[in-house]
């Protein structure tokens, strides 16, 4: 077991010095063996400006094995370098010169999926952040950028198709029967985009003409038996592409763009330039084999990998400190996106619950950390959904500020500026307030602050003048406690709008405005101090307020409301987000109490309110859908103090079932008219009625009626989509149905189809009844086509995030093995899945109070336990 390591030290933002030498080309050959590679590697160096004196050359390597190391082609003395663990030090070299080396790695042994590695028989690579180190000596840092032309050489017979970054610019034949083929990237990139494919892949092929004329070729590369699952993602490739060009100007800049598909991915994928990675999930897709949330996953994917070839390659990142310079932008660009393909509203609401379940329980727990962080001592641990998403909620204020026709000038001067360059959170900023010539100085306190901010809302109504008042108060987290005092008011955009009695939107004139505003009923108030306050003038009656419409900034609302005001806005409010907000915050506030109180009834006017949600014909069924889900368990636990989870739960079901109760009859309407038998189709309006169809099944299972369980057996026998057959699934997984039932269904032939296999995993381990940790626990050593690892993963992943219920009895003494561990029978971890994996387990732990477990703990073990 290798336990010792040299002991990590942790980098530091502000430690950043500009690099000593630069590479400007680099010329790589592969030859690709079966037992071993060699990969050499000639280097175009010079010495940078900024270098002090003539400092010695040390370049990053690991698992290498160094076979020759040349300057200008002059073999060096054994004295001249040194060898380590982490890298090769060059005593002396001159300001310019060519730098060889050729080394021997092992891509059959490497379990890290970091690095050149082997994936059903083919060879792929993954460097971001630290892999290219493991293939080759480099100034392995994205400041480091340069042109790359890689030559593959191997036997064809095993590897026909040979992959790398750019195009494709000569092919032949050696002495040895060996192919070889050379590719050529002409843009200057960092290490961390390169990639190298081969194996026995098939290509699903498009175009795509772009703007300006050029004809772009499309691949997705694929195993043989897969190739029938590929359209869905060439055209959410299209779809990507157009966007680009419609909404920021960006245009493809390659002939070619081509996509892999590997089985044994550790992310969702990889945007190396010209040849992205994914991991299959993201790109196969048939109607029996994928959700409609896997559809929407796909082109999600599909399209942040594409935008990243702006946001990220053409621009990158000076150092990984700067992470969500490319990554929140991206995801917000990518949120953007399936915004535009899918229903706004409902995309928006989705994000903010994963922010929330997600992002804020990060926040509130010990690895908080700003967007931009401070330190680090494994980048591994910084994939996370701070960098990730509030990084977008971050970006998206920009754009709230500054209106999407200034957002975009910003982004222009960004491209304008920084084009080929490797840069910085703060020149991202610069350019969106020098092409708005605004001060965005405040604001860049958000790149710095940890925690997640509250902002209080207290109002004032003086009917004689007709005059309404909102003061806003914000405050940072305890998180944020080492934030200097003059620097805790950060720059929040808090969007409002105002309603009548009869849900109409009320004109919005603030104090000093001549007249009210135009437009769509929403003003932004910039709320900078600790307090302000805003007067809207010329009301004609009290107006209920809609605050932070959109979900304006990330931020905590406090805002005391009575439940007829949220019953209100639940049925009212004109953005479609703070409706469903208001409703979430009622149900929250009830289920709460229910379970404080261990009590099961429903507020009535709840029951009511809902009942008009399901029954409104306006509404989307989508929209719909999302209105009539009550907030999850995770969810709901991060409001209470100490977690009792069995109260949760038992409130939780309690509410689904009367609200059943009460609805039955329009719930089994609604289902019956949705569930028409009309074959699968895949547009928005089908959609949208398989989420209502699905809703109304789920509350109607909770019945516990043997008629309605009757029903989910038939919509799972008779689905022609997965999207039906897994929610059937899923209902019978929590349903206590006699037991000779369940393996009938349980048991479906799903080997053979790894991501179907994988659905049923994580169906079973998000179960509630109890036994779920054992059962998760047996089929971690399930046998599975695809790798164990990968199997592995996503079973506690799904385990450790989703199911409050059963993780604090027993699951959290099955944590993976640590990093590079692999214990006898354990399937070795890769170190970014094994943080994931890690920080999904410990939040579980820090939502259930310890009394609340040893209780539940108990309850498991019976009285006799
Ligand atoms: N650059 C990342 C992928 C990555 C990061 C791979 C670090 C390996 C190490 C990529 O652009 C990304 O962010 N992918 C996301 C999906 C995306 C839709 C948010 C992922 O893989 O989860
Ligand atoms: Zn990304």
């Amino acid at each position: 077991m290798t336990t010792t390591e040299t002991p990590l030290q942790p980098v530091h933002r502000l430690d950043y010095t500009p690099p000593d030498y630069a590479i400007h080309t680099v010329e790589l050959t592969f030859h690709l063996g079966e037992d071993a590679t060699e990969v050499e590697a000639v280097l175009a160096m010079e010495r940078t400006p900024t270098a002090d004196g003539a400092p010695p050359l040390r370049l990053h390597g690991q698992t290498l094995e160094l076979l020759e190391v040349a300057i200008d082609d002059a073999p060096l003395a054994a004295d001249a370098y040194a060898v380590d663990a982490e890298g090769l030090t060059i005593h002396e070299v001159p300001a310019v010169f060519s730098l060889t080396t050729r080394v021997r790695i092992k891509p059959q042994e490497n379990l890290s999926l970091s690095g050149l590695y082997r994936t059903s028989g083919n060879f792929c690579t993954q460097c971001e952040a630290h892999g290219f180190r493991r293939i080759t000596y480099f100034l392995d840092r994205p400041d480091v950028m340069a042109t790359y032309r890689t030559t593959i050489v191997a036997d064809a017979s095993r590897y026909p198709v040979m992959l790398s970054n750019g195009n494709k610019v000569a092919e032949g034949t050696s002495e040895d029967g060996k192919t070889w083929v050379t590719w050529e990237d002409p843009f200057p990139k960092p290490s961390y985009l390169f990639a190298l494919v081969a194996g026995d892949l098939r290509c699903h092929a498009g175009r795509f003409t772009t703007k300006s004329g050029r004809e772009v070729a499309l691949e997705i590369w694929v195993e043989p038996q897969n190739l029938d699952r590929c359209d869905y993602a060439l055209q959410s490739l299209i779809r990507s592409m157009r966007w680009d060009e419609e909404t920021y100007g960006l245009e493809h800049d390659l002939d070619v763009y081509m996509i892999v598909a590997v089985n044994d991915f550790n992310m969702g994928a990889m945007e190396n330039k010209g040849l992205n990675v994914f991991n299959s999930k993201y790109v196969l897709a048939r109607p029996d084999t994928a959700t409609d949330q896997d559809y929407e996953g796909i082109e999600g994917v599909i399209g942040h990998e594409y935008f990243h070839n702006w946001t990220g390659n053409r621009v990158t990142c000076r150092d990984w400190f700067q992470l969500t310079l490319k990554e929140g932008l991206t995801v917000y660009r990518d949120q953007r996106f399936t915004a535009d393909m899918t229903s706004a509203a409902v995309k928006r609401i989705k994000d903010v619950q994963g922010l929330r379940v997600r992002q804020f329980l990060e926040d509130a727990g010990p690895m908080a950390h700003p967007v931009r962080p401070e330190s680090y001592v494994s980048m591994d641990n910084f994939y996370t959904a701070t960098v990730y998403q509030k990084g977008a909620e971050v970006v998206r204020m920009y754009e709230t500020l500054l209106g999407r026709a200034g957002f975009r000038k910003g982004m222009d001067l960004y491209f304008e500026r920084h084009d080929g360059q490797a840069v910085t959170c703060d020149d991202f900023r610069a350019a969106m307030a020098d092409a708005n010539k605004v001060d965005l100085e405040q604001f860049g306190r958000w790149y710095q602050t940890p925690g997640t901010p509250t902002v209080k809302v207290e109002e004032a109504w003086d009917p004689a003048g007709g005059r309404y008042t909102l003061t806003l108060t914000q405050a940072l987290s305890p998180r944020a406690k080492d934030v200097p005092q003059d620097q805790r008011e950060l720059h929040i955009p808090v969007a409002v709008g105002l309603l009548g009695a009869d849900g109409s939107s009320l004109p919005l004139q603030i104090e000093g405005e001549q007249q009210p505003r135009s437009g769509t009923g929403t003003a932004v108030l910039e709320l900078r101090e600790q307090t302000q306050s805003w007067t809207f003038v010329g009301l004609d009656q009290r107006p209920v307020a809609s605050v932070l419409r959109g979900f304006s900034a990330p931020v905590k609302l406090e805002f005391a409301r009575d439940r007829g005001q949220l019953a209100f806005l639940m049925g009212h409010d004109t953005d479609s987000f703070s409706r469903w907000d208001a409703g979430q915050t009622l149900a929250r506030t009830l289920l709460l109490e229910n379970a404080a109180q261990g009590q099961e009834r429903l507020d009535p006017t709840f029951v009511e309110a809902w009942g008009r949600i399901l029954a409104d014909p306006e509404l989307d069924g989508s929209l719909k859908a999302l209105a009539l889900a009550l907030p999850s368990e995770v969810e709901l636990a991060q409001h209470m103090q100490v977690i009792d989870v069995d109260a949760l739960h038992a409130a939780r079901q309690a509410a689904k079932r009367q609200l059943a109760e009460a609805h039955r009859a329009t719930l089994q309407a609604t289902y019956d008219r949705l569930n028409d038998g009309a074959p699968y189709q895949n547009d928005a309006t089908s959609i949208a009625n398989r989420r209502l169809k699905n809703a109304c099944l789920s509350y109607l299972s909770t019945l516990q009626d043997p008629a309605i369980v009757e029903q989910v057996y038939a919509q799972f026998g008779r689905a022609d989509n997965m999207t039906d057959a897994q929610t059937a699934l899923m209902l019978l997984c929590s349903l206590d149905v006699p037991q000779h039932a369940r393996p009938r269904v349980l048991l479906h032939p799903l080997e053979g189809r790894p991501l179907v296999l994988d659905k049923w995993f994580s169906l079973q381990a998000l179960s509630t009844l109890p036994g779920t940790a054992d059962a998760v626990a047996t089929l971690c050593e399930h046998g599975s086509t695809r790798s164990r690892a990968t199997a592995c993963a996503a079973l506690l992943g799904t385990f450790a995030a989703g199911n409050l219920v059963q993780v604090p009895r027993q699951g959290r003494q099955r944590l993976p093995p640590a990093r590079g561990q692999g214990a006898r029978g354990r399937p070795h971890m890769n170190p970014q899945v094994a943080s994931r994996l890690a920080r999904a387990f410990s939040s579980t732990q820090l939502r259930s109070a310890p009394g609340a477990a040893a209780r539940a703990a108990r309850a498991d073990r019976g009285p006799t336990g």
